[in-house]
C-alpha cells in the first residue's frame, strides 16, 4: 500500500510514464482471509484497481512460488525489487533469489520477524536447506547457543547466502520502531547505486517516528535514532567499525569508503573521513603521509 501510495502520489509522477504495461504490482499472500482484506483496503484507498495507471496484480498463494509468477508475466529482463516480507516464514528458495539476481537491474529485500531465530527447531531441515541452499551453510548458525547471538548468526548466514545466490552487495540490519518488536532485513543488489539509495532512503527515514536502524556487527554501540546527518559527534557505530576494519588491515580512506557503502549497514563513503579524523585524534590509529585527508591517505593500526 505504502508503495502504490508513493508512487502514484510521487512528486515526479507526471514523468514517470506509468502505465498498466510498464510498472506491475503483484502481491502474493497466502492465507484466505487476509487475502479478501488486502483486496478491501486497496480498492477502499485507491478505487477500482483495473483503472489505476499501473497494474495491480493481487494472487493467493506461496512466496516460494514467486518466480512462476514472474515467468507468467514476463517479468525476466525487466527489472525486479523483490520484497518478501512474510512475518518470519521465510521460505524462499536460494534456486528463485539467484535467478532474481541473475535478471537485469533486480534486487531483493528480505524479512524476519523477531520469532524466526528463537523457532528454528520447529522449522524442517529440508526447508532450511533449500533457503540457504544447503545444510553445511546453516547449520553453523544453529549451534549458535547464546540466544543474544543467534539473530547476528542467522542474518549473517542469510547474507552469505545471498552472495551464493549472485548478489554481489548484501545489507543486514535490524529495524527497531518505537515500539513493537524489531524487524530485520537483508537486501541483496549488484549495483552500487542501490546500495546507496537504499542508505539515503534510511538516513531520510532514520529517527522518525523514534525508528532506528542497528549494524549486527556492532555490540556495545548504543542504539541510534534521532539522527541529524553531519552534525553532533561522530557517532559510536561508525567508529567502532571503522576500527574493526583497520585493525584488520592498513587501508586507503578511498577503500575505507567504499567498505563502509559496501559492508555496513547504514554508514556512507562520505562518512569514513571524519571517522578516520576523530579515531587519529583519539590516538587509535595513524595515517600516513600526516596533514590532510585524502581518498589515498592510509589509514593504520597504532
Ligand atoms: C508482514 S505481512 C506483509 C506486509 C506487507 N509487506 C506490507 O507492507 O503491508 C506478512 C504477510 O505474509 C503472509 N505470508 C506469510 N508467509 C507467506 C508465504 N510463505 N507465502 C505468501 N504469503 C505469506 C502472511 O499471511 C501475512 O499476511
Amino acid at each position: 500500500m505504502l508503495v502504490l501510495n508513493r508512487l502514484l502520489t510521487h512528486t515526479f509522477v507526471e514523468r514517470m510514464m506509468l502505465s498498466r504495461r510498464r510498472v506491475r504490482l503483484i502481491f502474493i499472500e497466502k492465507d484466505a482471509a487476509r487475502f479478501d482484506h488486502l483486496r478491501r483496503v486497496l480498492t477502499r484507498r485507491f478505487g477500482p484497481l483495473e483503472d489505476l495507471p499501473v497494474h495491480v496484480d493481487l494472487r493467493r498463494g506461496e512466496a516460494k512460488d514467486a518466480a512462476a509468477v514472474l515467468t507468467e508475466v514476463r517479468a525476466w529482463g525487466h527489472p525486479v525489487l523483490a520484497i518478501f516480507d512474510s512475518w518470519g516464514n521465510v521460505n524462499v528458495p536460494l534456486t528463485v533469489m539467484a535467478q532474481i539476481a541473475r535478471n537485469r537491474s533486480s534486487e531483493v529485500i528480505t524479512t524476519f520477524g523477531p520469532n524466526w531465530f528463537s523457532r528454528r527447531a520447529e522449522e524442517n531441515p529440508e526447508a532450511l536447506d533449500m533457503v540457504f541452499g544447503g545444510r553445511e551453510y546453516w547449520q553453523a548458525a544453529e549451534r549458535e547457543g547464546r540466544p543474544d547471538e543467534r539473530w547476528r548468526a542467522w542474518l549473517s548466514t542469510y547474507r552469505d547466502a545471498l552472495g551464493r545466490a549472485g548478489f554481489a552487495h548484501r545489507l543486514q540490519f535490524q529495524v527497531v520502531p518505537r515500539t513493537g518488536q524489531p524487524l530485520y532485513l537483508v537486501y541483496g543488489t549488484n549495483h552500487q547505486a542501490g546500495v546507496e539509495a537504499m542508505k539515503d532512503a534510511m538516513w531520510e527515514v532514520d529517527g522518525n517516528d523514534g525508528m532506528s536502524f542497528k549494524d549486527p556487527r556492532t555490540r556495545g554501540a548504543p542504539m541510534i535514532g534521532q539522527m541529524a546527518l553531519g552534525v553532533g559527534p561522530v557517532q559510536d557505530e561508525l567508529l567502532e567499525l571503522v576500527n574493526q576494519r583497520v585493525q584488520q588491515a592498513p587501508v586507503t580512506l578511498g577503500d575505507l569508503g567504499i567498505w563502509l557503502l559496501l559492508e555496513t549497514a547504514r554508514w556512507r563513503k562520505q562518512d569514513a573521513k571524519r571517522a578516520v579524523r576523530e579515531l587519529v585524534d583519539s590516538g587509535v590509529v595513524t595515517i600516513e603521509p600526516t596533514g590532510r585527508l585524502t581518498a589515498r591517505t592510509r589509514v593504520m593500526p597504532r
